[in-house]
């Protein structure tokens, strides 16, 4: 009989990347449990899956059946949406993820052998870094958008649960992932989408803050790693090494989508737009994940070049896709709040 792993979350952007992960490398039984909102579209699952359609703070053990393992991506997502919706954040990324570590330990009749609760998180809990250095393990939580603070304070009730019941967990934090099926509200494929149709690009603040950049289907082979081979109760770090000014981020865009629609070199430089900058905005992301290299042997497959490429490719090539996952109640809420875009 083969193992079941229940993966929240499953539908969106980084949860279809690693289911479609796992099951072309490995047999066993998925069941997706994803509320679909705006950013879920069980479309971007190419596998035969159970799939139960469920907010997560309102799953119960009794209907979820037995199952070896959780694999927790189900959040909101968006550090935008949450400055204008923190409490949205709160009810998904803490009670839900609450919910969820209640449901494993009762599921589970607190015989926790074989069993594995991993909680898929994020480089922002760590704050803002300046000029230098990198986030570490070991580095302070200091959480500074409602985003962020929802999602440390998630972490901290999954080691809570490991510390108080025993619960088999492992944490991972990752930095910003790009790659294909991500929602247009985050930069990479909103630019994409706005420079393909001649609107303005808003650059935040100067375009001077710095994210570290890892392809979305290497995220998904470190979680595989991590999920095979990390220690129990650990945490690792995941990142590319790969530091961009959004500013030069945004000219290689630029650059690049152009090429591919055959514009001439410097067509789409005019849409750079400078905005008012995000509240809160950390300067500086950058992840050390030379544990997860030193000690299970991940590190990242694709160079940046080569995925950004790849990227811009895919959303040329998938305009419905877009225009799909940008209509109904994305269109209302968008409309209503971010009309700027
Ligand atoms: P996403 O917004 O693309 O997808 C989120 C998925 O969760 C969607 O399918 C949505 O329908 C589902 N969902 C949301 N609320 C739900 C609820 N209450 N109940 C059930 N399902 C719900 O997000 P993503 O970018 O794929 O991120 C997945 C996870 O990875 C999140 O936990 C996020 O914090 C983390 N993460 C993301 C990044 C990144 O760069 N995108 C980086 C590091 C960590
Ligand atoms: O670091 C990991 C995090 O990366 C994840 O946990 C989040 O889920 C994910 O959304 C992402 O957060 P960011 O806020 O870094 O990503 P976003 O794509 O929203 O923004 C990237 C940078 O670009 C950031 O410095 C803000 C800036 N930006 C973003 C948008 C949407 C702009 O300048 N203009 C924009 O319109």
């Amino acid at each position: 009989m083969s193992k079941k792993v229940l993966v929240t979350g499953g539908a969106g952007f980084i949860g279809s990347a690693f289911i479609n992960h796992l099951l072309d490398n490995f047999q066993c039984q998925v069941l997706c449990v994803d509320k679909l909102t705006y950013a879920g579209r069980k479309e971007n699952i190419k596998h035969n899956i159970d799939f139960l359609e469920k907010d997560i703070c309102d799953v119960t053990s009794d209907e979820l059946g037995d199952f070896d393992y959780i694999v927790h991506f189900a959040a909101e997502s968006h550090v935008d949406r949450s400055i204008t919706e923190p409490l949205e954040f709160i009810k998904t990324n803490v009670l839900g993820t609450a919910t969820l570590l209640q449901v494993a330990k009762e599921a589970w009749k607190h015989d926790f052998e074989g069993k594995l609760f991993y909680h898929v998180s994020t480089d922002e809990v760590y704050g803002s870094l300046g000029e230098e250095g990198f986030f570490t393990e070991e580095t302070a939580y200091d959480p500074h958008s409602p985003y962020s603070a929802s999602k440390a304070s998630s972490d901290h009730f999954v080691r809570a649960f490991a510390d108080t019941y025993g619960l088999p967990t492992v944490i991972s934090n990752c930095s910003n992932n790009y790659g294909s099926y991500q929602f247009p509200e985050k930069l990479i494929p909103l630019f994409i989408k706005n420079i393909v149709n001649n609107k303005p690009l808003p650059v935040y603040g100067k375009g001077e803050n710095v994210r570290d950049w890892l392809f979305v289907n290497d995220h998904a082979r470190a979680i595989d790693v991590i999920f095979h081979k990390g220690k129990l109760g650990d945490t690792y770090n995941i990142g590319g090494f790969n530091e961009w000014k959004n500013i030069d981020l945004i000219k290689v865009m630029i650059k690049t989508v152009d090429r591919l629609l055959g514009r001439e070199e410097g067509t789409s430089d005019k849409l750079i737009t400078y905005v008012t900058d995000r509240a809160g905005h950390d300067l500086r992301y950058a992840i050390d994940s030379s544990k997860l290299k030193g000690e299970l042997g991940w590190e990242p497959s694709l160079q940046f070049e080569e995925g950004i490429e790849k990227t811009v490719a895919w959303y040329l090539d998938n305009s419905e896709w877009l225009e799909s996952i940008t209509s109904g109640a994305y269109k209302v809420y968008y409309a209503k709040n971010y009309n700027n875009k």
